[in-house]
């Protein structure tokens, strides 16, 4: 029979954490939030593309068809927060993979046969019809691809509106740094980068992958950011630039393994603002407000660790990449795991029973 009584206790206060608190609480669990700083770490530090599509690493088929039924979800989650009474500023009008040289020409062409070939709509630009779209983007950008399906999220509105919907629904905040796993009935774990220590079975599964931001506005006189999400290929490295209302613009990210260090480095800043003013060359007059770098939860196959570790103790973790993408599925499946029934079908292949062969 499926449950819905008893008390959850969540470790970490990002988007995961937040999204499968308020999903359990609102289905009459008693749930409380661990964290120092909820809605702060890397779920601060991020674009917000909802982009299964034009993220999708060749060979990679199970994260995409992960992120493809997360992002089926999102519409309808983001419809819900802002019902609970927070708008987590939803955009709808899709991306532009951009290329700058020829070379990433050719890399752009291989992307759009093998969106058609796995039947996703897309449509190959011109740069001048590119421009015609998007006036802001520069005379370098040579071709693009549109692909109209892909949405993005204001992270941080989305951080506020799962605060506030949480704080609807009756989650209490614990401000303490758990040291053990806290007393509850079922205990799930959702502290990205930092998921390893809080449990053997995601030691050395779970590992920081830092990605480092900067966060631009345009300022009167200058061309407006574009309206849609801006997927650029430079010289065979991948950014993107994700527009946010009022002029903001998020250029992300940098990809790094260096453990749990989140300084923002010059050489990072210089990567992202290089690349991005060769795409969009308006950016050189906007205010820069911020720089920033955040700790992806890094996994051997990127895929997520979403499932029972021990009876009671459950995994939220891994999400590398895509953990904004992926917070409708996952709460989906901790509610589901909380209740004692399966998880849907699409998120099965994160299950921690595929480490097991991995570990040490
Ligand atoms: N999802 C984009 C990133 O992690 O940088």
């Amino acid at each position: 029979m499926s449950r819905s009584a008893g008390t959850v206790a969540v470790v970490g206060g990002g988007i995961i954490g937040l999204s499968c608190a308020w999903r359990a609480a609102s289905a009459g669990f008693a749930v409380t939030v661990h964290d120092p700083a909820p809605g702060s770490g890397a779920s601060r530090v991020a674009g917000g593309m909802l982009a299964p599509v034009t993220e999708a690493v060749p060979g990679e088929a199970q994260a995409l068809a992960l992120g493809t039924a997360s992002l089926r979800r999102w519409p309808a989650f983001a419809g819900e927060l802002a019902a609970a009474g927070a708008d987590p500023c939803l955009r709808t009008r899709g991306t532009f993979v951009v290329a700058v040289d020829p070379g990433d020409r050719g890399e752009l062409d291989r992307l759009a046969e093998q969106l058609s070939r796995t039947g996703r709509q897309v449509e190959v630009l011109s740069g001048r019809q590119a421009r015609r779209a998007e006036p802001s983007l520069g005379p370098q950008v040579c071709r693009a691809l549109s692909v109209p399906g892909d949405l993005s999220v204001d992270n941080r509105a989305l951080l506020d509106a799962l605060l506030a919907a949480c704080r609807g629904v009756g989650v209490r905040f614990h401000g303490e740094r758990c040291a053990r796993l806290p007393a509850a009935d079922a205990v799930v774990l959702a502290a990205g980068a930092h998921s390893a220590a809080l449990h053997p079975a995601l030691a050395r599964v779970i590992r920081p992958v830092k990605g480092e931001i900067v966060r631009l506005r345009s300022r009167p006189g200058t061309l407006a950011p574009p309206s849609r999400t801006v997927r650029a290929i430079v010289g065979g490295r991948h950014s993107y630039l994700v527009p946010r209302d009022g002029g903001g613009l998020v250029l992300g990210a940098t990809q790094r393994e260096t453990g749990f260090d989140t300084d923002v480095t010059a050489g990072g800043v210089r990567e992202l603002l290089t690349d991005a003013e060769r795409v969009l060359p308006a950016i050189a007059e906007y205010t820069l407000e911020e720089v920033a770098a955040g700790l992806r939860p890094g996994s051997p196959d990127n895929l997520p660790v979403i499932g029972e570790l021990e009876p009671g103790v459950f995994a939220a973790t891994g999400h590398h990449r895509n953990g904004i993408l992926l917070a409708p599925l996952t709460a989906d499946a901790v509610l589901a795991l909380l209740r004692g029934e399966p998880v849907p079908a699409e998120a099965q292949p994160a299950t921690p029973a595929r480490l097991v062969s991995r570990a040490p």
